[in-house]
């Protein structure tokens, strides 16, 4: 039995829609074969698929960041612009793939305005500088007039793209990453490219690497460094994590949210920390911008074993179970409940690569058990964010000792009154929850539930596309209270109203 209390004056603040963000890496299959595969039947006239484009429009997919990720610290931006008969191929080192420069900045960006997505670029501070940076930044956004903007309109583009959120370099402190930085090393070049960048045009928003897990020897003590070099100048500072179950650890798994949660809470106080020293008032917010599940350390064979592969091949095409759905929710949760620090957040990654849309080549694009939770709060979460009171039995984890076996996040829409409540059940029994909601009339008119019980949807697409919400248990409206029940390893999401 648990209990949940939500008051709607207790507020979190608005939530940033630009928390569903996405990725879009020129990794594996994501982008050829991927977004792209001119000749493919739904294909639109600059060869991306249609099918893809539809499914991503219902997942509700609202910004996406490219090109990377890995593959960003050593691109070569300016081999992927102009006429492509004369891009040269190139061999990124991140992936080991043969990179055919077919699509570049101009199509990724002309992709995102037909498609009604916000761009999220990264810039490349592994192999290259403050120079390259502005020159990319200058050929997406500058006026006429100046060399790399009139480069974009000899291109084609005479209006300028407007980028407004700008990556400085990717997961820097990973020795993996090309042109790999100690935090000093990274902090002072971010530093001087994002104060160049923002002379170039003033009106972006900068985003400093963060760690690349909270497992890393230097997290903490990376956050500290690069902001003290870098407060100023950025708004935002970068947060990548992804889970697993390893070795059948079924509790520390779903137990996941938690872990985020600490990560987030702690990255928080490393930049307020910062903060506090500067006597500043400004707050860094935070750029969520990799997170999933992504059976890292049990499938994939990392990343110096691969051959030298081209034509897009497939690689960490994770397939996903009930469990990883669940699992999906319970992390949307936990950055719907950090919506005042949490601004941008991106699902690593949109298609084939551990995406929640797959394809064939030449073939069907389908959803994978993952769509379903973010697309579900995607489309419920407006307004406001609730501070949510759980009060919850806790279940012991291996990993991180005693989690709740109860979270949930809420919003309210204050001009509808529209309340969206997301709650999940991480234990193997069906619990009952009592919502309080003093101060206010509530109700909840349905919901919609992944379970973890469901065979099969990591084997065969049939299984994966069989794999659907279901219906809430029935919910009981009293006098004051409303009585929910949850599936057991369940991710609901309700909607229902909220008014004072
Ligand atoms: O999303 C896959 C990879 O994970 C990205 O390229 C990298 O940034 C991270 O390590």
């Amino acid at each position: 039995m648990a209990t949940i209390t939500l008051h709607p004056d207790f507020r979190i603040g608005p939530v940033d829609r630009r928390v569903f963000g996405s990725f879009v890496e020129h990794l594996g299959r994501c982008v050829y074969t991927g977004v792209y595969e001119p000749g493919h039947d739904s294909a639109d006239e600059f060869g991306f698929r249609g099918d893809v484009a539809e499914l991503t429009k219902e997942l509700g997919v609202t910004l996406v960041r490219y090109p990377g990720g890995n593959f960003v610290s050593n691109y070569v931006w300016e081999d992927a612009v102009g006429p492509v008969e004369d891009r040269k191929p190139f061999l990124d080192l991140a992936w080991r793939t043969v990179e055919p420069n077919l699509v570049g900045t101009d199509e990724f960006l002309q992709y995102c305005e037909r498609q009604g997505l916000e761009p999220m670029m990264a810039v490349n501070l592994g192999t290259r500088g403050v120079a390259e940076a502005v020159a990319l930044l200058e050929y997406c956004n500058g006026e006429a007039g100046t060399k790399w903007a009139d480069m974009r309109i000899a291109n084609g583009r005479e209006k300028p793209y407007g980028v407004k959120l700008w990556c400085l370099g990717n997961e820097m402190d990973g020795p993996w990453q090309i042109g790999h930085k100690d935090a000093h090393e990274y902090g002072k070049l971010a530093a001087e490219a994002g104060k160049a960048m923002r002379l170039t045009d003033p009106s972006i928003e900068l985003v400093a690497c963060g760690s690349s897990s909270m497992q890393m020897d230097t997290f903490g003590a990376w956050e500290r460094t690069v902001l003290s070099y870098t407060y100023d100048i950025v708004d935002h500072i970068s947060m990548h994590a992804y889970y697993e179950e390893v070795d059948g650890d079924r509790a520390s798994f779903l137990g996941s949210g938690t872990a985020m949660e600490r990560f987030v809470e702690r990255v928080v106080a490393s930049a307020d920390a910062v903060g506090a020293e500067k006597r500043s008032d400004k707050r860094i917010t935070i750029s969520f911008d990799e997170w999933n599940v992504w059976y890292l350390t049990t499938r994939f064979p990392g990343e110096t074993n691969l051959p030298i592969q081209r034509d897009a091949p497939r690689i960490i095409e994770d397939r996903y179970s009930g469990l990883d759905a669940v699992v999906v929710g319970d992390l949307i949760t936990t950055l719907l409940r950090h919506t005042d620090r949490i601004a941008i957040g991106c699902l690593a990654q949109l298609v084939n690569v551990i995406a929640p849309i797959m394809t064939d080549p030449a073939g069907a694009a389908w959803r994978q058990t993952t769509f379903h939770p973010f697309a579900e709060a995607a489309r419920l979460a407006t307004g406001e964010a609730l501070q949510v009171q759980v009060d919850a039995e806790s279940m012991a984890t291996a990993k991180h000792g005693d989690v709740p076996t109860v979270t949930a996040a809420a919003t309210v829409d204050p001009a509808t009154g529209k309340l969206a409540l997301f709650v999940t059940n991480r234990s193997d029994a069906e619990q009952t929850v009592t919502l309080r909601h003093p101060g206010a009339t509530a109700r909840i008119d349905g919901g919609t539930a992944v379970l973890a019980d469901f065979e099969g949807a990591r084997e065969t697409q049939e299984h994966a596309e069989a794999y659907a919400p279901v219906d809430a248990l029935p919910v009981e409206h009293g006098d004051g209270t409303i009585t929910l029940r949850l599936a057991p390893e369940s991710w609901t999401a309700f909607h229902g109203t909220m008014e004072s």
